[in-house]
């Protein structure tokens, strides 16, 4: 079934609780909004798989659409037979509602709740998930996109998020082994089945001619996507939430391929065939072979917009860097020293091994580090140099802060405000931040199998 734009706002407002019509024009359309972790089943290949988890029945967790500069209200509710919270993924916000079990608040029990309430100061495609048995639950299915909409509509003639997943799935539809051990200790586990929005090589209708926001989100526990779009004219707009600086090649050949790591998004403005019926295929290359993820497809009067109309977002409002005389600060991600594991809880699912390690330190799981690796002054600029000493690549992610890619020893970088950026086997990246937002924010690689054995820990921001 073609997802549309009303389609998701549908599947949205029936979420919505509460005041009538906490609509979602105008203000005070966040409010009152409900997320209910439940088990459930849907239909990914011909059989429905069963044991899949959502905030929604039958079907994939809802689009959320806050706005910037807004507060938001979601109440989470537990339906699940497991602890979980709700991780809110790249968007800066204070740091008790992040959802980290024992950092920033407990696992939320079955039948319980959490009410979490935030004012998102960047616009642009972020992603919420659990953080307690994280592995399981992403790969079940339970994380969704939240779109953070600028506070002035760019205007353009669709708005079409999707969600890039692999499930681990046998012919018959049903969940397979998630994880191997062996799999843990080197790129992780991939999926068998690949989707878009829990869909296998979808048609996504846009309109005729019309200048289309797609914006891409890997919520993949392992898979690196390479993006292209063949014979597609656009620009990339922006990548994990934050407005390119310098004018980027559209992915339109596999030679350009956008590499899109878990936990990383990608806005695109496409410009939709010019003609009703026609399509543009989405492609994701692989060693076995490059694979359409799904296609746009052409629908209804043609609009004729051009390239030329695609408006450039405004940045969003984040501190300036001053990197003369910034400390330094150096983490090195590599093997876990020992390999066994100590602390953890049961509760939010301990694996019981450890292969990785930040600094030479091993954490719990879902990141619960025994102390921060760094202590940080509100306010100031840092480097942080990371080295990336193992044969695999990591997707590091750091919470709560922003941070701006500078330079790498293996390839050229341009510049860009980030929370996850990919780091190549071997490779050492230079980033910068600025430290303007106080809390323990964890930090850890977003292959959720090697978060869970050990590449994880934190950095305390405070006065
Ligand atoms: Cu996307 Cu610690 O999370
Ligand atoms: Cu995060
Ligand atoms: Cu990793």
């Amino acid at each position: 079934m073609p997802i549309t734009r009303r389609h998701f706002l549908s599947g949205l407002s029936a979420l919505t609780l509460g005041a009538a019509g906490a609509g979602l024009a105008g203000p005070g359309r966040a409010a009152g909004l409900v997320l209910e972790a439940r088990e459930t089943s849907a239909r990914i290949l011909a059989e429905p798989t069963r044991g899949l988890m959502s905030y929604a029945d039958g079907a994939m967790p809802p689009v959320l659409r806050l706005r910037q500069g807004e507060p938001a209200q979601i109440a989470f509710r537990n339906s699940l037979a497991e602890a979980s919270t709700v991780h809110w993924h790249g968007i800066r916000g204070p740091v008790e509602m992040d959802g980290v079990p024992f950092v920033t608040q407990l696992p939320v029990q079955p039948g319980q709740g959490f009410d979490y309430a935030f004012t998102p100061p960047d616009a642009g495609t972020f992603w919420y998930h659990p953080h307690c048995n994280t592995f399981e639950q992403l790969q079940k299915g339970l994380n969704g996109i939240v779109i953070v909409e600028e506070a002035k509509d760019p205007g353009f003639d669709a708005d079409l998020p999707v969600l890039l997943r692999d499930f681990r799935l046998d012919e018959a539809g049903q969940f397979t082994t998630l994880s191997t051990p062996r799999n843990a200790a080197r790129g992780g586990t991939l999926g068998t089945v690949m989707t878009a929005n829990w869909q296998v090589d979808p048609a996504l209708m846009v309109p005729t001619g019309g200048l289309v926001r797609l914006r891409l989100a890997n919520t993949d526990v392992t898979r690196v996507h390479a993006l292209y779009l063949p014979g597609a004219t656009g620009t990339v707009l922006a990548l994990d939430g934050h407005p390119v600086e310098v004018a980027q090649e559209f992915p339109d050949a596999v030679e350009r391929a956008l590499l899109l790591a878990p936990g990383q998004r990608a806005d695109l403005a496409v410009l939709a065939p010019a003609s009703e019926g026609l399509g543009l295929d989405i492609m994701t290359a692989r060693r076995a072979g490059d694979r359409r993820l799904f296609r746009l497809m052409a629908t209804g009067a043609s609009r004729t917009r051009q390239l030329a109309d695609t408006p450039v977002l405004p940045p969003n409002p984040l501190s300036p860097l001053q990197l003369d005389g910034a400390e330094k600060l150096d983490f090195v991600f590599g093997w876990s020293p020992a390999g066994t594991a100590e602390g953890g809880s049961d509760i939010c699912g301990e694996t019981g091994v450890r292969f990785w390690s930040i600094n030479r330190i091993a954490a719990a799981a879902d990141g619960a580090p025994s102390r921060p690796l760094a202590n940080l002054k509100l306010g100031q600029s840092y480097i942080l140099s990371l080295r990336n000493e193992t044969q695999n690549d990591h997707p590091i992610h750091l919470h709560g802060l922003a941070f701006r890619l500078l330079r790498s020893n293996k390839r050229p970088l341009l510049p860009q405000w980030t929370d996850t950026a990919l780091l190549r086997a071997g490779e050492t990246i230079e980033v910068g931040l600025v430290a303007d937002n106080p809390g323990e924010w964890v930090f850890h690689c977003h292959v959720i199998e090697h978060q869970k054995t050990g590449l994880a820990g934190s950095l305390y921001v405070g006065a």
